[in-house]
């Protein structure tokens, strides 16, 4: 008899929940995305969908119905009642016995919840702390995968040490992004950021923050930056569909500006919500 053993619980194998041979959790095998409400309206719902669409097709899960993906969201949101709320979902590739081939004519598995964006005034009036790590990730960080297990460490090593967010540093010495927020420096009338490449993903605040940086009168410079000249900023921020932005008031040891965020930062920030309304 073919067996499986969930904790201490002998099961056979043709009783076992096929959850527990979802593709996503033998090998991170699927696609995600996160995106949020502000009073009742979901911000970038068809950016977030279009750039799903690329992930799947990155991953090459076919047959995925954004129009199904959108109503599925648009129910939920409206079934939750919750006003600023966070909607994540993924799709894996299915559930199959573990082997890396995947069958040909799998299922893709959906789940999504929608629960109330944790409220993060503190780190908006105060800024948050930043620490690096590795960026020991794969290289196609440009597909919003399931596999965050780099991630997982980084954000761990972060809170580990009081801070709110990990920045990855590459191989070179040059940071890609957060572990979980696009990262951005102001340097004089400057907004710099690493350009988009396979090695960060292509983060929809990422997109809106540089619009409101350019409206407020900032030249944008999409070039990687060194810790060194991110240490050496007049402010940093970071930018994430849960967060939107944030000001960065200390990287590793070095206090940023005088340890509030900045002037550039908060107008940023006023600007980037004013595209949420
Ligand atoms: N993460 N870079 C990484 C590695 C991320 O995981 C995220 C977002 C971002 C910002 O992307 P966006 O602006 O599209 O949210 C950049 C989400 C929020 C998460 O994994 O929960």
């Amino acid at each position: 008899m073919q067996i499986a053993m969930i904790q201490d619980k002998i099961v056979p194998v043709n009783e076992v929940e096929p959850v527990y041979f979802d593709r996503g959790m033998f090998f991170g095998d699927g696609v995600y995305e996160v995106m949020r409400s502000y009073d009742g309206k979901i911000f970038a719902l068809e950016e977030h969908l279009q750039r799903f669409a690329g992930s799947l097709s990155s991953i090459k899960i076919s047959g995925v119905d954004i129009d199904l993906i959108r109503s599925r969201i648009l129910k939920a949101f409206d079934a939750a009642g919750i006003a600023n709320a966070k909607i994540y979902f993924h799709i894996t590739r299915g559930s199959q016995p573990r082997d890396r081939v995947w069958n040909a004519d799998l299922q893709p598995n959906f789940f999504l919840t929608v629960s109330a964006v944790a409220d993060n005034t503190e780190e908006k009036t105060q800024g948050i702390t930043v620490s690096t790590f590795p960026d020991w990730r794969w290289k196609r960080c440009d597909i919003k995968s399931l596999n965050l297990l780099a991630n997982v460490l980084a954000s761990t090593d972060a809170a580990s040490k009081g801070c709110g967010e990990a920045i990855l540093v590459d191989g070179a010495g040059l940071i890609t992004e957060g572990a979980g927020s696009a990262f951005f420096a102001v340097r004089g009338q400057t907004l710099q950021t690493a350009p988009l490449s396979a090695n960060i993903l292509p983060s929809i605040t990422r997109e809106f923050a540089i619009k409101a940086g350019r409206n407020i009168g900032l030249e944008i410079v999409e070039k990687s930056l060194t810790v060194e000249q991110a240490a050496d900023s007049d402010e940093l921020l970071v930018a994430s569909t849960t967060q939107d932005t944030v000001a960065v008031v200390r990287f590793d040891d070095k206090v940023i500006g005088d340890g509030k965020p900045g002037r550039y930062t908060k107008l940023l920030t006023r600007e980037f919500l004013s595209f949420t309304v």
